[in-house]
């Protein structure tokens, strides 16, 4: 069921009590199958680093262009990350022209999309990436540009015309619970409905949380990933808040992550301005406990090697993408040092450490090798390395024994545990 171009005067509620008239028929339990992001996606989006900069005249490098996409395709392709894992080239808000075409359908910016979307995508393509785009469920975008409310069909039409693979649906602009929902589930089968297999990167429950708890079972049901905390900005108090939000929340939200379905705490600001090189590699860890999407959001002509190296890190990429698709969680707090682990394929756990102190210099904590990943991780024994923030081998541990580590102020340690049966452990 389509809705018309001359309909789009209508508002929200009104467009929405029209459709209420016709048996359109949202599936209900019907889950999000179209087989995509079995592990978490990685990806660069622009939003963070350059958000809504128009202005081409004054800023022709940093201003949303399909000049700015193909150069970090070019460097997803040149500079290993698309070999590191990071395959998804997304576009966020500011990318249209303040009007849909005389069909209905939205259009790029012309003076900055010159060759327009379709054109992008086969680039993207044509360099073995894929193109991710935004859009928004409400009436407009969150920075005023046309909603897709009342055009989900066209727009889902429009998108996999252009050889999109990934949207993110953002929730500026509606104005109630039920649209919202609606509209968010809507999307989900018109997506499918076009047959072209594309992402569906939600923010469905970061809008509902103001008003009602979001029931994540239902969200898993219609998206591959979802926003449920405030957006990330480039400094340690936003990595910090969201951590803490996660913490706090994950009794609701850790179990509901896996193959297909993913807890978003938005993109990576590695390699910008904000963080420490400490706190970089805090949230490099965290995200990959956290089974997150890995977006970066950064400037790929210009960053560190450092973080280059921090954010194509084979092995913690690893823990990201671990195929168990479990996400980790808090499994403790003590004065200021937190404790986190993950389980992994293969029996074995991911465990990070992190030092919330912001005074003094780096400090011990003694881990008790039995309190690990709820006491098997390391029965009878294993094997343990440090990832981070350097790679070390750590060697074998009993079950009984205690390790002992140093993390710097807001910084984190990220270990790997492999366990060993005492037949592997004598024979090595
Ligand atoms: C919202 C989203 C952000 C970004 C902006 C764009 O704030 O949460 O991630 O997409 O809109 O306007």
């Amino acid at each position: 069921m389509q809705l018309r171009s001359t309909e789009r005067q209508l508002d929200c509620a009104l467009a929405l009590c029209f459709l209420a008239l016709i048996p359109w028929g949202i599936p209900r339990a019907r889950a999000l199958d179209n087989g995509l992001a079995m592990t978490p996606t990685m990806g660069w989006l622009h939003w963070e680093r350059f958000m809504c900069n128009l202005d081409c005249q004054e800023e022709p490098d940093s201003c949303i262009s399909e000049q700015l996409f193909m150069q970090m395709a070019e460097l997803m392709v040149s500079d290993g990350w698309k070999d590191a894992g990071y395959e998804y080239l997304c576009i966020d808000d500011c990318w249209m022209a303040p009007q849909r075409d005389s069909k209905g359908r939205l259009q790029a910016d012309p003076q900055r999309f010159p060759g327009g979307i379709h054109r992008l995508a086969n680039y993207v393509h044509s360099k073995g990436l894929k193109l991710g785009i935004y859009a928004d469920v409400g009436n407009k975008t969150c920075a005023g540009f046309p909603g897709s409310f009342g055009y989900y069909d066209i727009d889902a039409q429009t998108f996999a015309d252009w050889g999109v693979d990934l949207l993110k649906f953002d929730g500026c602009y509606c104005d109630s619970l039920q649209h919202l929902a609606d509209g968010y589930k809507y999307m989900s089968s018109a997506l499918n409905k076009t047959g072209r297999r594309i992402v569906y990167s939600c923010e469905w429950p970061l809008y509902m949380w103001p008003l009602e708890k979001p029931n994540y079972e239902e969200i898993r049901q219609y998206c591959n990933h979802w926003r449920s905390f405030a957006d990330i900005s480039d400094s340690w108090q936003s990595v910090k808040s969201i951590l803490d939000w996660t913490s706090s929340h994950q009794e609701r939200i850790v179990h509901v992550a896996g193959p297909g379905g993913w807890n978003d705490p938005d993109m990576l600001v590695i390699g910008n301005f904000g963080l420490s090189w400490d706190q970089q590699v805090t949230q490099m860890a965290l995200w990959a406990i956290m089974a997150a999407p890995l977006f970066m959001s950064n400037d790929l002509r210009n960053i560190s090697p450092q973080a280059k190296a921090l954010l194509q890190h084979k092995d913690v990429i690893a823990i990201n993408q671990d195929p168990l698709g479990k996400q980790g969680y808090q499994l403790r707090k003590v004065s200021n040092l937190e404790l986190w682990e993950r389980p992994l394929a293969g029996l074995a756990w991911a465990i990070a450490v992190i030092n919330w102190q912001e005074i003094g210099g780096p400090r011990s904590y003694t881990i008790s090798i039995v309190s690990l990943g709820r006491g098997v991780a390391c029965n009878p024994a294993c094997h343990i390395t440090q990832l981070l923030p350097v790679k070390r081998e750590l060697g074998f541990y009993e079950w009984t024994s205690e390790l002992k580590i140093r993390i710097n102020p807001t910084g984190t340690v990220l270990l790997r545990i492999e366990k060993k049966s005492h037949t592997s452990e004598t024979l090595l």
